[in-house]
């Protein structure tokens, strides 16, 4: 009680000073914090530019993973139960678009199957939709052309040019990546004529592309799901073998994917 009471003064306090002497966010170096931009003409794009989705994604799932260990730890279910369940939503972005690309190959391939090639085509524009909400949602601005030129004849609304496409993802991703590319354009050309036998082969190496993803990020998910279930409800000792689980699928998918940029997870040390 008597805590709350000087928390409240020392912020009333704070924000009368505030009123006073105008309290403007800086960063260390002195310049207004990123993510303001200020009234005209001096946005800082680089900060816009350096902004990579996904590790920022990868990064909360780490902090998530260091924070499932800790509050288990110190048993503060609360703080567990928030962790796990951030980790599955998130692990459950990544996932839904890789369902989506899945669902829909499938679709594809059974109305083909039919003879239903009307259908096919839609379905496949569907799974094409899977590919590029995860672009939108996960590329950098400079993976779709936009650099500060575009940025600042959009802000000043004059018509840009957009730059050359910049990929800088490790190798392997980009190589994978590059071949669904060629294999959705295989199968696009086989629903345009008709040729069962190649959507068939496209298809197979679209579902395994998806299917492995899905397979990852689907256990990352269900694993952090239950040990929310377990932070509100059970014994906090079935929450080392789940973790566990969860740091295998991140540590297999950093080894074959990332060439030593992936961060594993802490390990787990409790018993
Ligand atoms: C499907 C593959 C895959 C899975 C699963 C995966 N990662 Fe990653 N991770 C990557 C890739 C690829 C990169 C490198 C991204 C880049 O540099 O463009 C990466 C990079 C990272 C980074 C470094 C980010 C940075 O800013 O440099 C961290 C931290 C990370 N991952 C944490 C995790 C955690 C924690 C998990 C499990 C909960 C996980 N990852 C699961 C593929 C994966
Ligand atoms: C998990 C989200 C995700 C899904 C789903 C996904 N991609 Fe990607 N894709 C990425 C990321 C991340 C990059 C790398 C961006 C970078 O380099 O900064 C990328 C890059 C690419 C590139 C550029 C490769 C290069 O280096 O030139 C192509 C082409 C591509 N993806 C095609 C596809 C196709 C086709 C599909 C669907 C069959 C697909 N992607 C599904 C996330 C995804």
């Amino acid at each position: 009680m008597q805590r709350s009471i000087l928390l409240l003064g020392a912020f009333g306090m704070l924000s009368l000073f505030c009123l006073v002497a105008g309290c403007v966010k800086q960063s260390p170096n002195g310049e207004a914090a990123p993510g303001k931009p200020a009234a005209k003409g001096d946005t800082n794009w680089d900060v816009w530019l350096q902004d990579r989705p996904m590790n920022t994604a990868m990064r909360r799932m780490w902090v998530d993973c260091g924070n499932i260990v800790e509050s288990t730890n110190t048993q503060d279910r609360l703080a567990l139960a928030n962790a796990s369940s951030d980790l599955a939503r998130r692990a459950e972005q990544f996932a839904s678009h890789f369902r989506t690309l899945q669902d829909a190959n499938q679709r594809t391939n059974g109305a083909a199957a039919e003879g239903d090639w009307a259908s096919a085509g839609k379905h496949l524009a569907a799974a094409q939709q899977g590919c590029d909400n995860c672009h939108f949602e996960f590329w950098p601005l400079a993976a779709h052309g936009i650099d500060s030129e575009v940025l600042e004849a959009w802000q000043k609304t004059r018509d840009a040019k957009r730059a050359e496409q910049v990929f800088e993802a490790p190798a392997k991703v980009r190589l994978s990546m590059g071949a669904m590319r060629d294999t959705m354009t295989t199968a696009g050309r086989a629903v345009e004529e008709r040729d069962m036998e190649r959507l068939r082969d496209a298809s197979d190496r679209i579902g395994k592309f998806s299917g492995k993803n899905l397979k990852y990020w689907e256990s990352i998910a269900r694993e952090a799901s239950a040990i929310a279930a377990i932070a509100r409800t059970g014994q906090l000792l079935g929450v080392g073998s789940r973790y566990t689980t969860i740091r295998s699928v991140c540590t297999e998918c950093h080894e074959t994917t990332t060439e030593g940029r992936g961060l594993n997870p802490l390990p787990w040390t409790q018993d």
